[in-house]
């Protein structure tokens, strides 16, 4: 199920520098299910990866095995081509950051990010230079003399960001580091990660439940549920092209229909057929569940409004909900009783266009219903 982003390798391109890799990768703790279940990726040197699924999916287990902190019941991690555990830990080039910050609150910012560089023997004439260096590249100029407990939690992260990457590690490993911090500064810390990324041109692996934070950071993306890689692709991919009903739910806002493929290669749910583009080869006949995003589904008074749209259904108004930069309206379409689509409106001069209980139609293209095979 997992597809590789990077695909093609010509001759006329340089070969890619493989900085992780790992082959069928299990843990297994001993209590009836494997926490990462046989997980094979690779990531290329230089490149952002995030690990992005729900609570308990393996992430923060695949996350330490690749640290070296714990080892795998089966499978290889292999680290620019060497297994993680033929190289004694204090010898690992391996910059952490993770969700409790483990900085030392009685020492300074600045005592703090020369830690690292003293506990690997840097000449100590170079350490003041690059601890004010790398202070500078979180934005943190002229906090070095701060006690950790005297800086604001976004500052105690930047702390903790400049102490991983002060040593230049080949591989930056963060597990939710972000997790604690309030949305705005979230977002802004997000596009920080991307900046300093971009700079240093490290390495590396994120890990997150926040699929916004995954989007926007990532050249790369794993999603994980129940110990398994979903799917592996680019952001923009994985938002268009889900490989699974899992993926096409966990990220964005998708409703879906359950019914059988028809040969037409259409939904046929209940008398309705739907027009969508099927996942894979799936034969007439087998049961499936359709997906479609709230913004690709468009609304009108009447269906003569969708002209422009491959599908359309008429449908009643059951709620709707001011989310502030759009309005989320929940319509029960008439020939499915019971199926509900959710539906964005952006539209800043009629936010309230429509009332619960008014008869509407929505309707979408063909390409933005993913037709997939229902294995539940
Ligand atoms: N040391 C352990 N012993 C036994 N089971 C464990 C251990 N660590 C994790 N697990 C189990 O392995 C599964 C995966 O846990 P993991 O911490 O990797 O999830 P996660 O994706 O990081 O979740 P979260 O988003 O909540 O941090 C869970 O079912 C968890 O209970
Ligand atoms: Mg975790």
């Amino acid at each position: 199920m997992s597809e590789h982003p990077a695909t093609e390798t010509s001759a006329s391109q340089p070969a890619r520098e493989i900085a992780v890799r790992a082959s069928k990768v299990s843990m297994d703790f001993g209590n009836g299910v494997l926490a990462v279940d046989n997980a094979s990726f690779e990531l290329e040197k230089g490149r952002f990866l995030t690990i992005l699924g729900p609570s308990g999916s393996g992430k923060t287990t695949l996350l330490r095995m690749i640290a070296g902190f714990q080892e795998q019941t089966s499978g290889e991690i292999t680290i620019y081509g060497k297994p993680v555990h033929a190289t004694p830990p204090h010898r690992r080039s391996i910059g952490m950051v993770f969700q409790k910050l483990a900085l030392f609150p009685h020492m300074t910012a600045a005592e703090n990010v020369a830690f690292p560089l003293r506990m690997r023997r840097f000449n100590p004439r170079s350490i003041p230079g690059r601890v004010e260096q790398f202070l500078e590249l979180v934005k943190l100029q002229g906090y070095g003399n701060r006690r950790i407990n005297e800086l604001s939690g976004g500052q105690q992260q930047r702390v903790a960001i400049a102490r991983a990457l002060v040593f230049e590690p080949d591989l930056l490993l963060l597990d939710e580091p972000l997790a604690a911090l309030d949305v705005k500064l979230r977002e802004e810390m997000q596009l920080e990660f991307r900046r300093i990324q971009h700079e240093l041109g490290v390495t590396t692996i994120n890990v997150t439940h926040d699929q916004r934070e995954a989007l926007v950071v990532s050249d790369d993306v794993i999603v994980m549920d129940g110990g398994r890689i979903q799917q592996h692709a680019r952001p923009v991919d994985l938002y268009r092209e889900p490989a699974n009903p899992f993926v096409a739910g966990f990220l964005g806002l998708s409703s879906s229909v359950e019914g059988t493929v028809t040969d037409g290669g259409e939904l046929k749910a209940g008398d309705q057929l739907l027009k969508g583009a099927p996942v894979g080869d799936i034969p007439p006949g087998t049961p499936a569940l359709a997906a479609i995003r709230a913004e690709q589904i468009r609304m009108g008074a009447t269906q003569s409004a969708l002209k422009a749209c491959d599908v359309s259904l008429d449908g009643l108004v059951r709620d709707t909900i001011f989310e502030g930069e759009r309005q989320m309206y929940v319509v029960e379409a008439k020939t499915l009783p019971g199926t509900v689509f959710h539906v964005y409106h952006h539209d800043p001069d009629s936010f309230d266009l429509f009332d619960v209980g008014a008869s509407v139609a929505i309707g979408w293209n063909r390409r933005d219903m993913k037709i997939f095979r229902n294995s539940a």
